[in-house]
């Protein structure tokens, strides 16, 4: 890491990772995090909406599923307890403050010292000194307008839940990712501290692979209270300008 001086380090949660909560279990994004969280041999608490219980078919007789909104803070209070880790997707859908409320319950009621992992887009930003593109502006604001006007999504509110995050002293990681696609994994994304770096400038990562970010990073002490922005680890960009390996790993 080149910047290391910059912030004071943080003692890291000595607890090792053996139960782990993934709030939004139920998505592709989540799906995903569900299997590499039980290859790597976790426990896995999901949670995700009554809804989508049998999008989890598959994993049923091996994770212990919490049925009910993330935003609902009884729910996250019983599926986090005991958990090392919590693997959060922030999505932006709904107009009830979706985002800031899962996020606000899981920094509540988390263990004391549980790793805290949120996913989110680009288009967040920590100290503003991301460098968006013409057209990553527009679609932001495309979006946040026709969501309000629609009244299907708030990405104000994962603007606040974020801005929530990072006032927190608690031990969590901002999973910003790229412009996503499908397909079999290519390995562990590099990650920069800003959007417009180089290294991300391919804007594509594998959803496997992000996936496999989120979870990789419940055992980096070096990502606490960062937001990595991260690009695929097989894109033109990441090859050409290396990036930020993981503690321990080749970027
Ligand atoms: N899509 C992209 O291109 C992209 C790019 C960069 C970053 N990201 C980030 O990646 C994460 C997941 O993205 P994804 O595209 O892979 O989506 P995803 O995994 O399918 O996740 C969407 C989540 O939102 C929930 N959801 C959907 N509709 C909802 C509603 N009306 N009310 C409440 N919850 C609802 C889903 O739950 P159910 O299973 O119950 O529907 C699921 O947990 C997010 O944090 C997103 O900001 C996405």
């Amino acid at each position: 890491m080149t910047n290391s001086n910059e912030r004071p380090r943080i003692p890291t949660p000595s607890a090792p990772i053996r139960r782990v909560c993934i709030v939004g279990a139920s998505g592709k994004l989540g799906r995903y995090m569900v299997q590499h969280a039980l290859d790597r041999g976790y426990a896995v608490v999901g949670v995700c909406r009554e809804q989508s219980v049998g999008k989890l078919a598959a994993f049923a007789d091996r994770i212990t599923i919490v049925p009910g909104a993330t935003n609902d803070r009884d729910v996250i209070r019983r599926a986090v307890a005991g958990c090392d880790g919590v693997l959060t997707v922030l999505a932006p859908w709904g107009v009830q403050q979706y985002s800031s409320g899962t996020a606000q319950a899981v920094l509540d009621f988390a263990e004391p010292g549980a790793r805290l992992v949120f996913s989110v887009g680009w288009h967040i930003t920590r100290d503003g000194k991301d460098v968006y593109t013409a057209y990553l502006r527009a679609f932001v604001w495309l979006f946040g307008w026709l969501g309000r006007l629609l009244r299907l999504a708030e990405l104000d509110d994962q603007v606040e839940a974020c801005r929530r995050i990072f006032a927190s002293d608690r031990a969590w990681t901002v999973v910003r990712g790229s412009d996503l696609e499908e397909g079999e994994s290519q390995g562990l994304p590099v990650w920069s501290r800003h959007v417009g770096d180089a290294v991300l400038q391919s804007n594509r990562t594998r959803r496997i692979d992000f996936a496999l970010f989120m979870v990789e990073a419940l055992r980096d002490p070096g990502l606490i209270r960062e937001a990595p922005a991260i690009v695929g680890c097989a894109t033109a960009s990441a090859q050409a300008h290396g990036g930020v390996g993981m503690v321990g790993r080749a970027a």
